[in-house]
């Protein structure tokens, strides 16, 4: 079977609005329903595990209800760090199927709407080849690293900008999410990279973004038109 894990238990400090950026308004629907429909119709994925903050719950069902939404998702509980919603997101996995040896997981961040069947295809192809990959792209800028007074440049082209969905075996992803302390990783394959896994990369789309600014949701808006 292949599962997603959707976090979306987050607060979206950088958007600086009241609402969490994944309930925001895209072309007349909220962003975190435009994520779970293109899982939804892909027919890779079997099983939506969508992960939310435990006092977005009544929101979430007002929400669905105002929308006449019948949402295909189990829903999850989230924590105070993207680490521990991924990890509450497994532990509902764990709790309520038997996970065999052609199991895979997929995680996506419930912020990036723009993401298609194709692409999630792609991934778990790359997936069921290596176990463990991330989708990416390479950095089209020139890059320097270091900080605003002392820098140094960096070869571009060993430079990949990491996306979701991020898919593993799903042994392999469950015991990367054995560890108990948080690791404050922003990813899942920096998790699984730390049992002393290789990540193989997966071609991302320039589409997929993450959306993060205010100005993001237009740049969405126009990516979903151009797609639909
Ligand atoms: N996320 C989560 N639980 C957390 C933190 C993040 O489920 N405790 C989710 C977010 O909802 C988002 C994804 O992880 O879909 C990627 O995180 P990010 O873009 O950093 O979202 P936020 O942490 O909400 O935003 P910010 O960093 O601006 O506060
Ligand atoms: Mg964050």
């Amino acid at each position: 079977m292949n599962f997603v894990i959707i976090v979306a238990a987050g607060t979206g400090s950088r958007m600086n609005s009241d609402l969490p950026k994944q309930f925001l308004d895209l072309n007349g629907v909220p962003v975190i329903m435009h994520t779970i429909d293109h899982f939804h119709q892909s027919s890779t994925i079997s099983e939506i595990i969508l992960v939310i903050s435990k006092e977005m719950e009544q929101f979430w069902t007002d929400l669905c209800l105002k929308q006449h939404y019948r949402t295909p998702v189990h829903l999850a509980f989230g924590g105070d760090t993207r680490f521990a919603s991924v990890k509450n997101g497994l532990a509902y996995i764990q709790e309520n199927f038997e996970l065999g040896t052609n199991d895979y997981i997929a995680v996506h961040d419930g912020a990036r709407p723009i993401i298609s069947s194709s692409l999630i295809a792609r991934a778990f192809q790359g997936a069921y080849e290596h176990q463990a990959i991330v989708l990416a792209q390479k950095s089209i800028e020139s890059v320097r690293t270091g900080n605003s007074t002392s820098n140094n440049a960096v070869d571009r082209n060993q430079v990949w900008l990491v996306q979701t969905p991020q898919v593993f075996h799903a042994d392999l992803l469950t015991r990367a999410y054995c560890q108990k302390e948080d690791p404050l990783f922003t990813d899942d394959a920096s998790v699984v990279e730390k049992l002393g896994n290789r990540i193989a990369i997966v071609e991302g789309d320039a589409k997929n973004i993450k959306i993060t600014y205010p100005q993001d949701l237009q740049i969405a808006q126009f990516y979903l038109n151009l797609i639909k």
